[in-house]
């Protein structure tokens, strides 16, 4: 069974060094994991670690999650603020604790128990951006009373398709015929506090299952929350469906939904053959992926697939 792993375009500062690994035979979490660290230190990425949009507050709150396929055990952390790698919080989730997600000021806790990494992950440009959107969008009065002013309505009008909701995302198969899924984010710019996308939410942002395959989102978490979408598309191939035919409804269930969020989504997902598909939803221009499949020299990116719901 061939090797392969699959990122978005997010994970560019890390995905060769995840490929590396798992051509030298490292197990899928370990490679992930690598990989997505060097994603979230890497500050012109502005959607995963350090270097994120801010939420309403200012504030930088990260999510990430990871999960193996062959035990089903996870790890996630979301609302964490101050770490620079919250994969490796979520991945010691998954290792040492008796849970499978931790928020807010219990993942502050277990990070600094098991002596994770501090940062400001705030950075000069994001808290530049962050005020200017302040002193242009919140009313003066509410300005004076910051931050006890009621902040609903100000997540309603700061929905910013521009800075988006993405995050990194990657899946692979190892040596060991292993399937392993890893993703990590700062979220939607200016979310309410608090606020969880699909990234720690397993099934919904990443799901993996070794007999069959892994996939995972991008773009509107809230989305493939109410879709299920990460899980949907492995339960699809369990149930019999290809590939092509399971992401095929999953897109099916995400045109269901009625109200709310409806914005990009991006479905990624390899099954067990070692195939592979990327499906950009309601995307407003090109989106590449990155793919390294045994024996390929370095990762390649590709355009993913466009479809409008
Ligand atoms: N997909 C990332 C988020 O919605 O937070």
């Amino acid at each position: 069974m061939a090797r392969i792993l699959l990122t978005n375009s997010e994970a560019t500062p890390g995905v060769g060094k995840a490929a590396e690994m798992l051509a030298a035979g490292a197990g899928g979490l370990d490679a992930i994991e690598a990989g997505i660290r060097l994603v979230e230190a890497d500050t012109s990425i502005r959607t995963v670690g350090r270097g994120g949009w801010a939420n309403l507050l200012g504030e930088v709150e990260l999510d990430a999650a990871m999960i193996d396929g062959n035990s089903f055990r996870s790890g996630a952390v979301g609302a964490v603020k101050g770490f620079l790698h919250p994969i490796s919080i979520a991945r010691a989730v998954l290792e040492r604790l008796p849970h499978e997600l931790l928020v807010g000021e219990g993942a502050a806790r277990f990070a600094t128990e098991i002596g994770a990494e501090t940062t400001n992950n705030l950075i000069e440009d994001s808290e530049r951006v962050w005020r200017e959107w302040f002193e242009q969008k919140v009313p003066a009065a509410d300005q004076e009373k910051w931050p006890d002013v009621p902040l609903a309505e100000l997540c309603r009008q700061a929905i910013d398709p521009e800075k988006g909701m993405d995050t990194t995302v990657f899946l692979s198969l190892d040596s060991s015929e292993e399937i392993m899924a890893g993703v990590s984010t700062s979220g939607w710019a200016w979310k309410y506090p608090g606020r969880l996308g699909d990234s720690p939410i397993i099934g919904a942002g990443c799901y993996a299952d070794s007999r069959h395959g892994a996939a995972a989102c991008t773009g509107a978490g809230e989305m493939a929350i109410r879709a299920g979408s990460s899980r949907a598309i492995v339960l699809y191939m369990k149930m019999g469906l290809s590939l092509e035919a399971a992401m095929d409804e999953a897109i099916d269930d995400l045109r269901q939904l009625r109200g709310g969020l409806l914005q990009r989504i991006t479905l990624h997902a390899i099954d067990r053959a070692g195939r592979h598909r990327v499906v950009a939803l309601n995307a407003e221009k090109q989106l590449t992926y990155w793919l390294w499949r045994e024996g390929d020299e370095a990762p390649h990116a590709e355009p993913a697939e466009i479809i409008s719901l």
